[in-house]
């Protein structure tokens, strides 16, 4: 019988397992109608993996393929692989947001850990939500731990034109609005978009969140960038699933992994790849799991001055492809190495260091050289001021320069109806330099915080040649999106936050540069609207929305579930039988 190789004790799944008498006759016998012979259960470690497959989950449709490499990496090391699926949240379909149902992945994920007899875990994540459900549960369990990520999908290709997952949706949508592409050609575009399995191209929040995996440490080296049909994608799963069986012999747990420095360095590597804002609420909440006291001003005072050097869409011109080719997330970390804490420990059992020696760039136009940024600041800048206290964020180098510093006349939307609506109506009321303000798509609000805050411009806006203007909300922004888009502001107006009070024609003073954001109303007469303020009702009078509800903190504590913060760990005291 093998052991953890630390303290000289049967592994955890011989708690099932292992037992000469009824309940292990039970447990092990309804397993081996799969075929499992006997030696499978002889002591070896138990190596569950999370799969997020299914076909409602596009991103993640591949993973029956790659999850068969992943069980042949943990046989060749000597472990008894055993797949198991979670609660998958697919971006382009769930309604009312996906965002709603993270936590539900997140608890799905723990609990399934926990209660089964699983030595270690691999985590297939993919589609942008299905990365941190997974980490956050597997986090609060705090068993041997690794992540696979799916993989991006090929470069979109349309009429000889390299096209972006979302950011050219966005993009072709605008000039369909401004009568500068009629709706056959943006028709057309579909399928160019998408050409392979994979998750989205571009350096969307996907991208990002393999990248955060890769770079806390939770991830081998590769993991980001390698395309999902890719045989590298398949050859990192089998190297991935021998791993995970000597992470569980050297009992290597995410709560050694994921501490501080590993935070740190992920948010510098976010801003050198210009990654997505929804990576902020992720990490946060990740950070909420183990423990570690990561806050917004975390993020503004460690990343917002690393330089993005991935010339990616949205902030750049290239796309995943490209990425891997130069030679994926190793080439920028041995960039900003000097910005990286070098001794952080990762999954493969070695350092952030070890695994940068001899890491070369293959293109320095799509990872820039450190004298050659795509913008100087990559990172995020956190807003704060008497209309999000609590704080909200931009991101730089996706917003126009132009815009950074602006004061102009609020033009209100009290949900996104109302914004859809209104925003084509050729009588309403709005210039360019107005800033367009969204209520009621926060945490609660929404509810899940939904991916509008980059609201769609007026369609008589974008008539007269107009391509951004300031947008703001409590909602967040899909990582493929762009514009000067202030996202996150908390509190939500739904949970009484000042955004519940602005007015059309109220002025507000966005300036990035000192980080302030105004609502220039005097005290006195907030406090008289706040009078007419209803208290607004949950979704749903119960189940899971209405739990939601009740418990989802806000963005910048990572609108997780309050009672979900923490490590439980992965003890099970009793036997079901
Ligand atoms: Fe799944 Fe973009 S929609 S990764």
């Amino acid at each position: 019988m093998s052991n953890d190789s630390t303290n000289n004790k049967p592994f955890r799944s011989q708690a099932w397992l292992g037992g000469v008498d009824r309940d292990g006759f039970i447990h092990r016998s309804w397993l081996k109608n799969s075929g499992l012979p006997d030696d499978a259960f002889d002591g070896r470690p138990i190596i569950g993996i999370c799969n997020t497959f299914s076909e409602l989950t596009p991103c993640n449709a591949h993973f029956r393929d790659l999850v068969e490499h992943i069980k042949r990496g943990v046989l060749d090391a000597g472990g008894t692989p055993l797949e198991f699926p979670v609660f998958s949240c697919g971006e382009t379909l769930l309604r009312p947001s996906a965002m709603l149902f993270r936590n539900l992945a997140a608890m799905d994920t723990e609990e399934a850990i926990r209660g089964n007899p699983i030595d270690g875990v691999v985590l297939m994540c993919g589609c942008d939500k299905t990365t941190p459900s997974l980490v956050m549960g597997a986090a609060s369990c705090d068993l041997p731990t690794l992540v696979v990520s799916g993989g991006p999908m090929l470069n979109g290709r349309f009429r000889g034109q390299e096209i972006g997952s979302g950011t050219h949706v966005w993009k072709f949508s605008e000039d369909v609005r401004a009568g500068k592409m009629d709706s056959n050609d943006f028709l057309a575009a579909e399928s160019g978009m998408s050409r392979s399995p994979g998750h989205c191209n571009t350096m969307g929040t996907a991208s990002s969140m393999a990248s955060m995996a890769e770079a806390l440490g939770l991830a081998l080296p590769g993991n980001a960038a390698y395309p999902a049909v890719d045989a590298n994608r398949n050859r990192l799963g089998r190297l991935s699933g021998r791993r995970i069986v000597d992470l569980v012999h050297e009992d290597i747990r995410p709560s050694q992994i994921l501490q501080r420095p590993a935070f740190e360095n992920a948010i510098r590597v976010n801003g050198a790849i210009g990654g997505s804002t929804n990576a902020v609420v992720h990490l946060l909440a990740i950070a909420g799991r183990v423990g570690v006291d990561i806050t917004l001003d975390d993020w503004d005072r460690v990343g917002h001055d690393v330089p993005c050097l991935v010339d990616l869409m949205p902030s750049g011109r290239y796309l995943m492809e490209d990425f891997c080719y130069a030679g994926g997330l190793s080439a920028v970390m041995k960039r900003i190495e000097n910005l990286l804490d070098r001794d952080a420990l990762t999954v493969n059992g070695h350092t952030v260091g070890d695994n940068l020696e001899g890491v070369e760039c293959y293109n320095d136009d799509v990872i820039r050289p450190l004298d050659q940024p795509l913008t100087e600041t990559g990172g995020i800048a956190v807003l704060r001021g008497n209309l999000a206290p609590d704080g909200a964020v931009i991101k730089p180098s996706a917003a126009s320069p132009e815009l950074m510093q602006h004061h102009g006349r609020a033009v209100v939307f009290e949900s996104l109806e109302d914004f859809k609506a209104r925003v084509d109506d050729p009588d309403l009321d709005i210039k360019a330099d107005d800033i367009m303000v969204l209520k009621g798509a926060g945490p609660k609000g929404y509810p899940g915080m939904a991916e509008v805050g980059n609201m769609p411009l007026p369609a008589k806006i974008l008539e007269q040649g107009v391509r951004d203007m300031v947008r703001l909300s409590d909602a967040r922004m899909s990582g493929t999106a762009f514009g000067t888009v202030v996202l996150h502001v908390a509190p939500e107006s739904t949970a009484g936050g000042v955004l519940a009070l602005v007015e059309t024609g109220d002025q507000i003073r966005l300036d990035t540069q000192s980080r302030e954001l105004t609502l220039d109303v005097d005290d006195a007469e907030l406090a008289n609207r706040r009078e007419y303020l209803t208290t607004p009702e949950p979704p749903m009078s119960g189940g899971y929305q209405k739990m939601y509800f009740d418990h989802v903190e806000q963005a910048d504590r990572g609108a997780d579930l309050d009672f979900l913060r923490g490590c439980r760990g992965a003890e099970v005291p009793r036997e079901n039988h």
